[in-house]
């Protein structure tokens, strides 16, 4: 079937035909065959690389030239951003004579979103979709398609449950919109086909071939029984295999079991890499270390990537920040990086050129959770970032087994292996008192029954017992009725106004607990900074959890010291070691956001508390809307003078300033190091940039005439 003889717009057809997409592929086949173009809803579960993308585009684009929105439910932002790239295609075209709009949200959840309305494709997280739903934002009953990619993630421990109840919410309420559902590593998709009630694409077909290998002893054996020896070295087996894929033209990826080994890889192999890049090759090479250093702060970190990426290696870590991610996977996608040596977390969903994945470890570290194995689930996603059809014409995953001995048995559980069936992580406590409270704010009135019903339209419910369901929702219930977030009216439920704010907010009911104990607690006329930041850092929604090191201690309680006077929950006594200990835990995180406030550079946080500028931004960007929710919360209680406080501290967070660049950072191009030297050179207000001459602000280091006459102009 040619694209051009599908019941879609014409102009799209003829942009994806000159985009080199002329057949469709046998799963696209099958799904429009089902009626996936006239509204038929549908899972499919075919694998990696096989164009489910594709599917959901041309439905997309049925649907909005009828009028109707399209939501497009994506597990991380990264994903997000490359669905948003793709589906902009859809503005190409009119409806009415109007551009048809695609817009995306990933953040922010305490807006109600109504500004999405303009937009007839939205690309979304699964939780910004959540605290859509919340909102109860207006535009929701247009929505004629929802398209939620990656489903397997509705058994994630962590963030599967708000993946669910969205599902459950799409299945229930918005009966008449179309749904396409889409994974690669469904085991039990006939459980998800009759949860969701719609037809299933499963087909065993992918446009490149994908083959699955072992290595060992300088000899990779690969599933269809083929050998292959490589040259070895003594750089390590994971960097012997990817300079075999590089010298024949290939480009790899290795996944690493720490980011520490990720950025040791790539820093041994980019000797090797440097002798494969061409001429020009070399010269856009240097041209992205030198970006490197440009974008953002210079840390080590930033220092040793742009040295690895001028030699065409490179790592890729959540200690990196964004904007260095994103380089490194431009410049890998564009052929300039050869080998990206990576954490298992760039696994799903992403086009990349890798025509081999070497798998290093079968390990993964997590800080929380320790040393544990990878799932088959998690390395068939990491085996599909192999062979993509827009880069290569066929795909390896290689496993370097520890040992010959192993090496059978990790044939067996991993390639020979299928992934983990989908499982619902609903019952968790904290996931259910989060989405009972979320239903009851979005249904006021609702009853058991209506609860209990609604409930039972759950993944959990399909696959564990409705009774054991009932029981859990009741105990959820009366910790949120006990805690005054719910009230019983003639047997009927209603969110009292702390309970609405805690679900607007987004905050699990928890926090939302411990932040009311703590304003009550606070004492008026004293100073709380490090307090919140306290309460803050132990609430059950910050991340990265940031725990203290044993020789972090010594720093805490020197810190403790300093700011006791500030604290709200003050520390336990000492004679109870383990609470005491507990307590101490949270401050390094405690005092790695005070520095930020304190205008302590990247540089200096990597060295003093080993925290990377990755994690350091996530541990601010939540700490930032914790703090809005804890100020929100105090306004809510009448507690003005904490309300203040909070409310400049939030702003400090945001912008990583003490309080008197506050107004400086308001302006629109003065970040953090702008307004430190603005104000070291005496300009210190709006009135003193309107004063100061054209000609002495532009001389200020970092600044310049351009800058200068935008700030200039901001500030009137
Ligand atoms: N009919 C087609 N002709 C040519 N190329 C296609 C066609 N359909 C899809 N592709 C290309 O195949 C690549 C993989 O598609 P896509 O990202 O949709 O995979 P996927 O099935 O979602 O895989 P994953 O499960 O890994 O997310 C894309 O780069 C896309 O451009
Ligand atoms: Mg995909």
């Amino acid at each position: 079937l040619r694209l051009s003889e599908l019941p879609i717009p014409k102009e799209l057809a003829e942009i994806l035909e000159s985009k080199g997409y002329k057949e469709l592929y046998p799963p696209q086949e099958r799904a429009i065959k089902l009626g996936v173009l006239e509204g038929e809803s549908l899972l499919i579960t075919t694998p990696t690389a096989s164009g489910k993308t594709l599917i959901a585009l041309l439905a997309s684009s049925n649907k909005v030239v009828q009028g109707k929105k399209v939501v497009y439910l994506t597990p991380l932002r990264a994903l997000a951003n490359e669905k948003y790239e793709e589906f902009k295609v859809l503005e190409s075209l009119k409806r009415n004579g109007e551009w048809i709009r695609v817009g995306i949200s990933t953040g922010d959840y305490d807006s109600p979103g109504e500004s999405l309305a303009k937009y007839d494709v939205i690309v979304v997280t699964n939780e910004r979709f959540d605290s859509l739903i919340r909102h109860n934002v207006s535009w929701l009953d247009e929505v004629g398609l929802y398209v939620a990619d990656e489903i397997h993630l509705v058994g994630d421990y962590d963030r599967g449950p708000t993946l669910e109840v969205a599902l459950t919410r799409i299945r229930t309420m918005a009966k008449d919109a179309q749904l396409i559902a889409l994974s690669a590593t469904v085991k039990n998709a006939k459980h998800l086909e009759k949860w969701l009630g719609i037809k299933l694409v499963s087909m065993n077909w992918r446009p490149v071939p994908l083959v699955e290998g072992i290595y060992s002893h300088g000899v990779i054996m690969f599933s269809d029984n083929s050998l292959r020896k490589i040259m070895r070295t003594n750089r390590g087996e994971a960097i012997d295999l990817a300079i075999d894929c590089i010298s024949n033209e290939g480009q790899a990826l290795i996944f690493a079991e720490t980011r520490k080994r990720a950025v040791s890889l790539a820093v041994r192999a980019s000797e090797l890499t440097r002798m494969y890049l061409k001429e020009d090759e070399a010269k856009n090479a240097k041209e992205l270390s030198q970006q490197i250093l440009e974008v953002g702060e210079e840390t080590e970190l930033s220092r040793l990537l742009s040295k690895t990426v001028e030699c065409g290696s490179a790592f890729h870590h959540a200690g990196l920040s964004s904007p260095h991610r994103r380089i490194v996977e431009n410049g890998f996608k564009k052929g300039i990086i050869k080998l990206v040596c990576a954490t298992p977390t760039l696994a799903a969903g992403v086009n990349l050129p890798a025509r081999r994945v070497i798998i290093a470890s079968l390990w993964r570290y997590d800080p929380i959770e320790g040393r544990s194995k990878i799932s088959v689930l998690e390395y068939k996603q990491m085996c599909g970032r192999a062979g993509r059809p827009q880069f290569d014409d066929y795909g390896e995953t290689i496993i370097v087994a520890p040992s010959k001995y192993d090496a059978e048995e990790i044939v067996y559980e991993y390639v020979k292996g299928e992934p983990e069936p989908i499982r619902s992580q609903l019952s968790r406590e904290a996931a259910l008192r989060t989405h009972v409270l979320s239903t009851i704010v979005s249904l006021p009135g609702i009853d058991r029954q209506e609860l209990n019903k609604f409930f039972s339209k759950t993944l959990f419910a399909y696959q564990y017992s409705k009774l054991a369901l009932a029981s859990r929702l009741g105990k959820a219930l009366n910790m949120l009725i006990s805690e005054n977030l719910v009230e019983k009216r003639k047997e009927r439920f209603l969110a009292t106004e702390f309970g609405k704010r805690i679900s607007m907010l987004y905050i699990d009911p928890k926090t939302g607990i411990e932040f009311k104990k703590a304003i009550e607690l606070a004492k008026r006329g004293e100073k709380h900074e490090v307090g919140i930041l306290h309460i803050i850092a132990t609430s059950e929604d910050f991340y990265p959890k940031l725990y203290a090191r044993e020789r972090d201690y010594e720093q805490i309680l020197q810190f403790l010291d300093e700011h006791k006077e500030e604290l709200i929950v003050k520390p336990p006594s000492i004679t109870s070691y383990h609470s005491f200990e507990e307590y101490l835990q949270s401050f390094r995180a405690v005092m790695v956001l005070w520095a930020w406030i304190n205008e302590y550079g990247e540089e200096e946080i990597l060295a003093r508390f080993g925290v990377e500028p990755g994690d350091l931004h996530r541990a601010t960007e939540t700490a930032e809307w914790l703090c809005y929710a804890f100020s929100e919360l105090c306004k809510l209680f009448g507690n003005s003078e904490l309300y203040s406080e909070s409310i400049r501290l939030h702003d400090r967070i945001k912008h990583g300033v003490k309080g008197e660049l506050l107004q400086l950072v308001g302006i629109e191009g003065v970040g953090r190091v702008r307004a430190r030297v603005l104000y070291s050179a005496g300009i210190r207000s709006l009135k003193d940039i309107q004063r100061v001459s054209l000609e002495r602000l532009a001389s200020l280091p970092k600044i310049g005439f351009t800058l200068a006459r935008k700030i200039k102009e901001k500030a009137r």
